[in-house]
């Protein structure tokens, strides 16, 4: 492994390292779990009540709606993984919507393929209305000059157009995700028109990440190896670096020029354009 010379000074080499181990700690709960089989983490008896209050939420949810009329939206991040897996058991055919933006990471596709074959899922692409090619030629680089634009022609439009066909909308948003996400809340009449409401439930709501890792492992639910490379929150490549700011999984997105991309800024919120719910 490559060393820094100067002191207090880490190396990139150096820096993924110490991210690693860190996600490898988070991920068996801050310390090694083993149980009497040798394999799967035990869980603690808060996450499987945590687990089972999803797991309600869910069936109650799901019960009130017809086949298709109850859709997840999947970046293929951890928490939506972990959410799909749950949502699977009462519903192995429920439609997952991908935004495919043209900019996802080479090991986003590979993964988002390997799941869809190995899980069988109903995929959806949601695609944008021009192609990258198009969209660069006639606009040039907008994930550099205008962000706020290329979000709201390849993620905001596409998946407000789709989820409008649903009545519920599930999602793996958390609030430790982000300031922008303390007031988000579990289940919410979501604008995604002005005059179209979605029922959007969020059910990882007051989730922690190691309450999503732990329970991945235990599930033995293989994760995008994007994380093993050290990022914590993961969308388009252009907009996604390591954490800059250890304490901030979400540091990496967008170079701090925004904290949203939009999708989950209602129609309506036009007054507080930077709260998600
Ligand atoms: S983002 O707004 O910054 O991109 P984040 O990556 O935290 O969001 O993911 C939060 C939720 O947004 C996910 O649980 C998922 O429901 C939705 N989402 C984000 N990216 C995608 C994507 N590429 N395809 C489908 N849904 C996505
Ligand atoms: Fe464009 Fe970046 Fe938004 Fe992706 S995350 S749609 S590349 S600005």
């Amino acid at each position: 492994m490559e060393t820094s010379t100067t002191p207090g000074i880490v190396s990139r080499e150096h820096e993924k390292e110490i991210l690693r181990a860190e996600r490898e700690t988070e991920r068996h709960g801050g310390a090694p779990v083993v149980t009497g089989d040798g394999n799967l983490p035990e869980l603690r008896p808060e996450l499987l009540a945590q687990l089972a209050h999803v797991r309600e939420l869910l069936r109650t949810e799901l019960e009130g709606v017809g086949e298709g009329e109850a859709c997840l939206t999947c970046s293929f991040q951890a928490e939506d993984v972990l959410l799909l897996h749950l949502a699977l058991e009462l519903r192995p055919n429920i439609p997952v919507l991908f935004l495919e933006t043209g900019y996802h990471f080479p090991e986003t596709y590979e993964y988002r393929d390997r799941m869809t074959r190995e899980w069988n899922l109903n995929l959806t692409n949601l695609l944008p209305k021009k192609t990258v090619a198009e969209q660069e030629s006639e606009f040039g680089l907008l994930y550099q000059t205008e962000p706020n634009r290329c979000c709201g022609l390849r993620k905001v439009e596409p998946l407000f157009d789709a989820v409008a066909n649903y009545k519920v909308w599930l999602t793996g948003l958390r609030r430790e995700q982000a300031r922008s996400r303390t007031a988000l809340k579990e289940i919410d009449d979501f604008a995604v028109k002005p005059d179209t409401i979605v029922r959007k439930l969020s059910p990882f709501a007051d989730w922690t990440t190691r309450d999503v890792w732990q329970l991945s492992a235990h599930f033995n639910i293989p994760l995008l190896p994007l994380y093993d490379l050290g990022y914590t929150s993961i969308g388009c490549q252009p907009c996604t670096t390591l954490p800059t700011d250890p304490n901030d999984p979400r540091s990496g997105r967008w170079g701090g020029k925004k904290v949203e991309c939009g999708i989950h800024i209602q129609a309506t919120d036009t007054a507080n354009p930077d709260a998600a719910h």
